[in-house]
């Protein structure tokens, strides 16, 4: 079994994402509601920032609660928006003591008001800390993304800001929730479910994809050790030839 000690510190990705899946199944398959799902994968957030703080990450992102995900229950969406409370109210300190900005890309003024007051909060006693940036995707949508950056460059062109000839990718890139973030090296997705499920399409373009099939809840530190040397044994090529390369 491989351990922290077995990665390579000179080849880490940049930005890891993940796609917290498989709350639910979890917790049916052991005859539970969805919502001790929910609770258990709020230990598996915390040991993974934990985890990657220990590795050294510099970005790590968390898909938390997507545009889609407000269909369901009205039950189980009051779940989940207080649990996100109770977790940023506890986490704090930890944030503080493990050097970890706290960041968020979404629709964040659509939560609830509670919701979004602690947001902002942690954000701004975190904002300080110079270690990894943690980006909690809430009410996060990659289409709506997109869709707001085409409202807000297509107003810039109209009030002659800018011409639509110079409209390239950086352009693009500055007028997205993740305007200071890298673009993703690693992907990884829990659950089984080989899916992208609307996160961040514009910034996966050329991530490395991993896909485990335990459900979130039981998401270890040695599963994320395996897929950061699953990652590292990969060749990322980008278009070019191997030979390229060497
Ligand atoms: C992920 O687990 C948590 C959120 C989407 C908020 P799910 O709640 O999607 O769990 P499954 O996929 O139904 O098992
Ligand atoms: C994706 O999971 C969203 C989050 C993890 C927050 P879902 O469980 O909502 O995805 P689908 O609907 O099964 O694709
Ligand atoms: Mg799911």
């Amino acid at each position: 079994m491989n351990t922290i000690e077995d990665i390579n510190g000179q080849k880490l990705p940049k930005h890891l994402a993940i796609i917290m899946d498989g709350n639910g199944r979890w917790a049916k398959q052991k005859g539970k509601f969805r919502v001790f799902g929910h609770e258990n994968g709020v230990k598996t957030v915390r040991s993974t920032v934990e985890s990657c703080v220990r590795i050294g990450l510099e970005y790590l992102t968390l898909y938390t609660f997507s545009t889609e995900n407000w269909n369901r229950p009205k039950i189980e969406v009051d779940t989940l928006m207080r649990l996100l409370v109770s977790s940023l109210k506890k986490e704090l300190k930890t944030f503080n003591k493990n050097n970890v900005r706290l960041n968020t890309i979404g629709d964040i003024k659509s939560l609830p008001n509670r919701a979004y007051i602690e947001l902002v909060e942690v954000m701004e006693k975190t904002k300080g800390n110079t270690g990894m940036t943690l980006t909690l995707a809430l009410s996060y949508g990659a289409r709506e993304e997109l869709k707001n950056a085409v409202q807000q460059i297509a107003v810039k062109v109209k009030n002659n800001i800018i011409s639509p000839e110079s409209i390239d990718e950086t352009i693009i890139n500055n007028h997205l929730y993740t305007q200071n973030l890298p673009d993703v090296d690693l992907l990884i997705r829990t659950s089984g479910e080989h899916r992208i499920s609307n996160f961040l399409l514009w910034q996966i373009a050329y991530a490395e994809l991993y896909f485990i099939d335990v459900f979130w809840p039981d998401f270890k530190e040695q599963h994320l050790v395996e897929a950061i040397i699953n990652y590292q044994n990969r060749e990322r090529r980008f278009g070019k030839t191997s030979e390229q390369l060497n």
